[in-house]
């Protein structure tokens, strides 16, 4: 088969034994399609960032919760988080036991917190409030404190989630009323957490936000008792693959951090666990959604292209105007037909429902089967159910280059399940 762009896909063998239209014909589409190798390699890298003892990854479930990706997540060695209780489940579901899950959650009920507590994990939570509220629940135990370092970074305003404009975390300036609290209810400090926010390709922010947080941790009474200081997530991957954008430098964020980590440790002599908690860069770049072309238009001078891919399938590109890079696959396709801009756009009844936004491709004709790559992160576990669509299955490339079904489609009998009947 000759496609019309599909160097990158094919430069890692994303597809091993199969191809992407035989895959669409097979399974149908919108079909989210991952590969294990990939995953495996993405989790591998962010392992061995430090040689600190104490160094632990916390991959961060809500990118991407299927149990399938997640057992290989766990085989891989690193740890879990979960912000609500569907995704404690899920992640007890993949084989983690609780003593690898950590319940990073802010805003709940105590009911939630109940939960959490029922399954003997680590909870943190991110005001005096919740702090009170937990401590009354499960006085003399454990707990852990998000704070905020007062340092933001992300993609999107509505990803940053450090700093003084977001909800998010205790003020270290409220250390003595944390205290406070903890010691009323002679609960103990074990762990003090916060993330900056999502998608940043250079890590000062993050190293200079870790240093806050170590400090901080210099200001605790019994910093001997403390087990986890976990800095979040965020570290991004480039998007435009056919750009040839650079990658996050791992390397030099690695020998940063390492040094950052073994000073520190050695001279205030904690002994406790340093976590990292990427979400984007383990699960995103292992994942790929296909859909079909069914029209093209010309519309005001403006060329669409109509697939099956609506915001309801992949919603970054609706929501947070995100770049997706695209591939294009057709028997006997030439790669080297003119490109035209176009606009590439779903089902939906909303004129925002584009997923590709004046694109230079070949053009795209109906029949033709697409992929909106790196879509393994914030991709299906965003999808939904808007316009009564069905979410779509998910297939994995497993390791030998063969393909497994690892969710069916939705049916309409899982849609109508809710709805109670006269
Ligand atoms: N830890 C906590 C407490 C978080 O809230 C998050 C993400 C992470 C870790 C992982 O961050 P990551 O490494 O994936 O950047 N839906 C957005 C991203 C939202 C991230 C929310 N929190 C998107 O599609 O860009």
């Amino acid at each position: 088969m000759n496609n019309i762009r599909s160097s990158y896909t094919d430069s890692l063998n994303f597809y091993g034994k199969e191809d992407p239209q035989s895959l669409a014909e097979q399974f149908g589409t919108p079909l989210y399609v991952y590969n294990e190798n990939i995953l495996r390699e993405r989790c591998r890298e962010f392992l061995k960032l430090s040689t600190h003892d104490g160094f632990r990854i916390n991959y961060s479930a809500k990118a991407n919760t299927n149990p399938h990706l997640l057992k290989i997540i766990q085989e891989e060695g690193c740890r879990i988080d979960a912000m609500s209780p569907g995704e404690l489940l899920l992640d007890l579901k993949a084989g983690f036991t609780s003593d690898k899950i950590l319940y990073v959650c802010n805003n709940v009920s105590d009911d939630e917190l109940k939960f959490a507590l029922s399954h003997n994990l680590l909870i943190s939570v991110d005001s005096l409030s919740q702090i009170e509220r937990l401590c009354m629940l499960n006085p003399n135990g454990k707990i852990m404190v998000r704070f905020n370092p007062g340092i933001g970074a992300g993609h999107s305003a509505k990803v940053v989630t450090g700093g003084k404009e977001t909800k998010f975390g205790v003020d270290p300036e409220k250390l003595p009323q944390v205290l406070e609290i903890l010691e009323k209810y002679k609960v103990r400090l074990a762990g003090i957490n916060h993330h900056i926010g999502s998608l940043f390709m250079d890590g000062a922010d993050y190293i200079n936000a870790a240093k806050v947080l170590m400090d901080l941790a210099t200001r605790l009474p019994h910093l001997d008792e403390l087990e986890i200081i976990d800095f979040g997530g965020g570290f991004g991957i480039p998007y435009e693959k056919y750009d040839e954008k650079p990658r996050f430098d791992l390397e030099a964020f690695s020998k940063l951090l390492d040094a950052t980590l073994e000073e520190w440790s050695k001279k205030h002599n904690y002994k406790g666990l340093f976590y990292l908690e990427p979400g984007r860069y383990i699960a995103a770049e292992c994942g790929l959604v296909l859909g079909s072309v069914f029209v093209h238009k010309d519309n005001s001078d403006k060329y669409y292209v109509g697939t099956d891919l609506g915001f309801n399938v992949l919603a970054r590109p609706m929501l947070y105007d995100s770049f997706h890079d695209v591939e294009i696959y057709r028997k006997n396709g030439s790669p080297d037909d003119v490109c035209i801009e176009q606009t590439i756009v779903g089902n939906i009844c909303e004129s925002g429902d584009i997923i590709a936004k004046n694109r230079s491709l070949p053009l795209l004709k109906e029949g033709d089967t697409i992929a909106m790559l790196d879509a393994g992160a914030y991709g299906f576990v965003m999808s939904s159910n808007y316009t009564s669509r069905l979410r779509p299955a998910e297939v994995l490339i497993k390791a030998d280059g063969t393909a497994k079904l690892i969710r069916r489609k939705e049916t309409f009998e899982d849609i109508f399940a809710t709805i109670i009947d006269d």
